[in-house]
């Protein structure tokens, strides 16, 4: 029998050390090295060397064997990159009470009434507490089982001995590995416990989804350093006051990272928002200075999205006040920079605030142009014209650069009733026509707010 070691692991960052400190050597956090007592740990790592893998020529690799399930839920199987991928393993991470136990659990009900046999372990809710909601969601199904188990051991016995289509492990951060002292949810257990569903999805070539919880600001250590182990990983994200949530896959090795699917969360749980343009402009009122829409792309689809701007004088001096939700505030602060240089508008001693309607977030710069657009008509107090959309990046000179996807973009627009969009000259120059939209290609910014405001800039 191997000898037990005893090292010290750091509850924070993972990092050995061969005797106790106060403070760890990796990280430099005081009084969180834990003693480990174990053969798993060790450095040739006793529980792995169980597969013992042989090299084959890459022809005769079957890749067939890597096959994709769908599920109905559209929204979903896109983000996975179009479907379920056999022995993937995939985390699902996001905000406490977001949704996530939700949306697995109607995943595996749907996959176990087309006849798969799922297994949904809990290591947060008991079974009766796990059926109560499966009555609410309407997500009984005869082959999908439940089981409250926290021991990885006992759950990797229990998933190599019996054969499952599909099997949700909610939540990593409650599992344990018997072998390790420190407490679940802490870095090494998350790790282990990891490790070792990834060493199982792959020998069974079952798909496993690990849920996970973030805090807000990351201060849960835990899901970030299952990243890199896992095939892909998920985000879903939402504002709890707001009934949408936004699937976003963030890592992928079956499929593009950009996709996103929207949801609904009702009393029945989880539903599908197949057209999220209608859904994100459905509460727009008339005309009102400071609302205005762009389109942005969230993978292959165009999706349009209010933006919402207030500039108000503070009027009591000292440093203005910025609220900026849903899109990147240095890019608003860039903007505002470049409207104060080339239109003259003075906004740098305004409180300023902006807002996404929807909880949704904009990562790119073809929102610029809306930005700039909402924040000049509070400024100047006038409404943008209701049908009109704006795109495009705004330079540092006040030029409006192209975007990727116009043509996309702007069908969208049409299919949602807008009827004129302001675009990118460059890239106006090799659109065809679009019916119902007129066309006005802008070339700086200041051509675009007058074109906006007739004349205002
Ligand atoms: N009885 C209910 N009726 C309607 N919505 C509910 C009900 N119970 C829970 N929810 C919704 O489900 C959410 C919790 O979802 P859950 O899947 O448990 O989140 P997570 O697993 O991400 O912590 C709550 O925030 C709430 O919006
Ligand atoms: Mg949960």
């Amino acid at each position: 029998m191997a000898k037990e070691k005893i090292i010290f692991r750091c509850r924070e960052c993972g990092g050995k050390a061969l005797k106790w400190m106060g403070q760890c050597p990796e990280c430099g956090q005081w009084d969180t090295l834990e003693e480990v007592r174990s053969k798993a740990v060790s450095a040739s790592g006793s529980g792995r060397s169980a597969l013992v893998s042989q090299p084959v020529p890459i022809d005769s690799v079957d890749q067939n064997r890597l096959q994709r399930r769908q599920t109905s839920i559209a929204e979903f199987d896109r983000v996975l990159g179009g479907g379920i991928v056999d022995g993937s393993l995939v985390l699902i991470g996001g905000d406490p009470g977001i949704g996530k136990s939700t949306l697995m659990l109607q995943v595996v009900s749907w996959l176990a009434r087309h006849g798969q046999k799922c297994l949904y372990v809990s290591g947060e809710e008991s079974l009766p507490q796990i059926a109560l909601r499966a009555e609410r969601l309407n997500a009984h199904a005869s082959t999908l089982f439940i089981v409250a188990e926290t021991n990885v051991n006992a759950i990797v016995e229990m998933i190599g001995k019996e054969k499952y289509d599909t099997v949700v492990i909610d939540s990593i951060q409650t599992v344990f590995h018997p072998d390790i002292s420190s407490t679940p949810g802490s870095v090494t257990q998350v790790r282990e416990a990891s490790m070792a569903f990834m060493r199982l999805a792959k020998a069974c070539d079952t798909p496993i989804f690990l849920v996970g919880h973030v805090t807000k600001g990351g201060a849960i250590a835990g899901p970030r350093i299952m990243e890199h182990m896992v095939d892909t990983v998920l985000y879903f994200e939402g504002d709890k006051s707001h009934i949408f949530r936004i699937l976003r896959a963030v890592k992928n090795r079956f499929g593009s990272t950009n996709e996103i699917g929207v949801f609904e969360m009702q009393e029945k749980g989880l539903s599908q928002v197949p057209n999220p343009s209608a859904v994100f402009l459905s509460e727009r009122s008339a005309a009102v200075p400071g609302s205005v829409v762009t389109a942005c792309m969230e993978g292959t689809r165009p999706i349009l999205v209010e933006i919402q701007g207030v500039v108000a004088g503070s009027g009591l001096g000292g440093s203005p006040r910025r609220t900026i939700l849903g899109v990147d505030s240095n890019r608003v602060a860039l903007i505002a920079a470049v409207m104060e240089k080339r239109l003259g508008m003075n906004l740098g001693g305004l409180d300023m605030f902006m807002n996404v309607t929807g909880g949704v977030k904009i990562v790119e710069p073809a929102a610029d142009l809306a930005i700039a657009g909402a924040l000049a008509a509070s400024f100047l107090d006038r409404p943008v014209g209701q049908q009109t959309l704006l795109m495009g990046e705004i330079g540092l000179t006040g030029e409006i650069r192209a975007v990727g996807h116009v043509h996309a973009r702007i069908k969208e627009a049409a299919k949602m009733g807008f009827t004129s969009c302001l675009v990118p000259a460059n890239a106006a120059k090799r659109l065809p026509d679009i019916k119902g939209i007129t066309i006005k290609p802008v070339r700086f910014l200041k051509e675009a707010i007058s074109e906006l405001f007739h004349g205002k800039a």
